[in-house]
């Protein structure tokens, strides 16, 4: 059906700005597999889910949903669906295997070639360079918590850079650190599995750090746009000081030192009994604090507190000893994350308001269901009623002057859920593991009818 024939039935048709950027999103490690391939080396991923214990039934990457040797077909679908962006990310172990030192040529020649055939079919590649798979030669002498690890995080970036900056224009240098930083090395739920909450704090700056002197190399090289991606998650709850400590950790100790060049002071005096932040050198924040061009916005769910005395710290968020996190009734995903969109709205609404000046973009946003292949067939009409939620919930945010630019869904393919394995599905497109047949879901072809009307009837 067409706009104007819904018009001609009196539906209200939502319409996005012109331009909206319509996409889906991966990551390397949970849909490339090929770990051994190519040149590349091994990373703290390959190492954390051949652990006993750490990964759902013990599920690795190793294959994932082979995309390393189906890439072509795998754009052709895309195309065929009508995106007109694809976020993904490139392997820094496939770039470089040990971490350092001069870029192996076939690990680029893999994104060389993804890059060429995603103009070839019409559509935008934006570039995330570290969506977590850290090469583990540099996670053997300390991983995030070395400051060393910043500096070649610039100089793989340039490596990386230099091969597709031609064709590439928009450039994320970090996803989600919060995950990076307190799933990895505080709560040990992720790669590297490290559970020392001080050394959670050093990863976080310099992750940070990483990105700022990216940033740096980025610019000077000539990239056109710079963005970096966060997991963003509105706090909820009644109790000033338990909303402040997970939003501090999750939210406000990677927006404020990127936007407004300094730590928050309720984080860091709160954080005075893990750490004394000796880390943090002078011109750190004002590396970190280089301007960018765009925010990338990962939103699932809002976070919901309440004060609850002798509580033990929830690891995720050190220092949240006494407080709650309950999670309400209603509507939830298969992650048991609860379902409500108007937190998308929130959250954009309150970034702009609180970071202004700064374009946003929904790098990830999406839902896991338990979705079944049943006579060719994905019937995910809980998926589509989360998108149009979530859809709508962000042409609210437009429309109260939020300056969006696009909408990248998670994820374009079923993959490797990290520490769920492949468990979880994300995908619009089911994928079949056991003959990596890709099947897309009643979700795909909906979105498909969303981009090219950009809109919602
Ligand atoms: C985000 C990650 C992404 C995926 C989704 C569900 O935190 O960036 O890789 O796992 O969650």
């Amino acid at each position: 059906m067409t706009v104007s024939a819904d018009l001609a039935r009196g539906a209200e048709v939502l319409e996005f700005p012109q331009g909206f950027v319509w996409g889906t999103a991966t990551a390397s490690y949970q849909i490339e597999g090929a770990t051994r391939e190519g040149g590349r080396g091994p990373s703290i991923w390959d190492t954390f889910s051949a652990t006993p214990g750490k990964v759902f039934q013990g599920h690795t990457g190793e294959v994932a949903c082979d995309h390393y040797h189906r890439h072509r077909d795998d754009v052709a679908l895309m195309a065929s669906l009508g995106m007109s962006a694809y976020r993904f990310s490139v392997a820094w172990p496939r770039v470089q295997p040990s971490g350092s030192g001069p870029a192996n040529p076939h690990g680029l020649d893999f994104y060389d070639r993804l890059v060429d055939d995603l103009h070839a079919a019409g559509i935008t590649p934006i570039v995330t360079l570290y969506h977590w798979d850290l090469p583990q030669a540099l996670e053997d002498r300390g991983g995030w918590t070395n400051r060393d690890t910043a500096e070649r995080f610039a100089e793989y970036s340039a490596a990386v850079y230099r091969r597709l900056g031609d064709r590439v224009e928009t450039w994320t240098t970090l996803n989600e650190p919060w995950c990076s930083a307190f799933l990895g090395y505080a709560a040990g739920i992720h790669a590297p599995g490290r559970t020392d909450v001080a050394a959670s704090f050093a990863a976080a700056h310099h992750l940070l750090l990483g990105h700022g002197l990216a940033t740096a190399e980025l610019r000077a090289l000539g990239a056109k746009q710079i963005s970096i991606t966060h997991a963003l998650s509105p706090v909820r709850g009644s109790d000033p000081d338990a909303v402040a400590v997970p939003d501090g950790i999750m939210n406000r100790i990677f927006l404020d030192p990127v936007l407004r060049g300094v730590y928050p002071a309720d984080v860091v005096a709160r954080a005075s009994r893990f750490t004394d932040w000796s880390f943090v050198r002078d011109g750190d924040l004002e590396l970190i604090s280089r301007p960018i061009d765009l925010l990338g916005v990962n939103y699932y769910n809002p976070t919901f507190t309440e004060p609850r005395p002798g509580e033990p710290a929830n690891p995720v968020f050190p220092g949240s000893e006494g407080i709650g996190f309950p999670v309400p009734d209603g509507p939830k995903t298969a992650m048991g994350w609860p379902i409500e969109a108007a937190g998308l709205t929130e959250l954009l609404v309150s970034l702009s308001r609180d970071y202004p000046g700064v374009p946003l973009m929904i790098t990830e946003n999406g839902a896991a269901f338990d979705d079944t292949l049943i006579g060719g067939r994905v019937d995910d009409r809980r998926r589509v009623e989360f998108l149009d939620a979530h859809f709508r919930a962000a042409h609210a945010a437009i429309e109260a002057g939020v300056d969006l630019r696009g909408y990248l869904v998670w994820s374009f393919l079923d993959n490797f859920e990290w520490a769920y394995g492949y468990d979880k599905r994300f995908g619009l497109v089911y994928v079949d593991y056991a003959t990596q047949e890709r099947v897309p879901k009643d979700s795909a072809k909906w979105y498909a009818e969303v981009i090219r009307r950009n809109g919602l009837a």
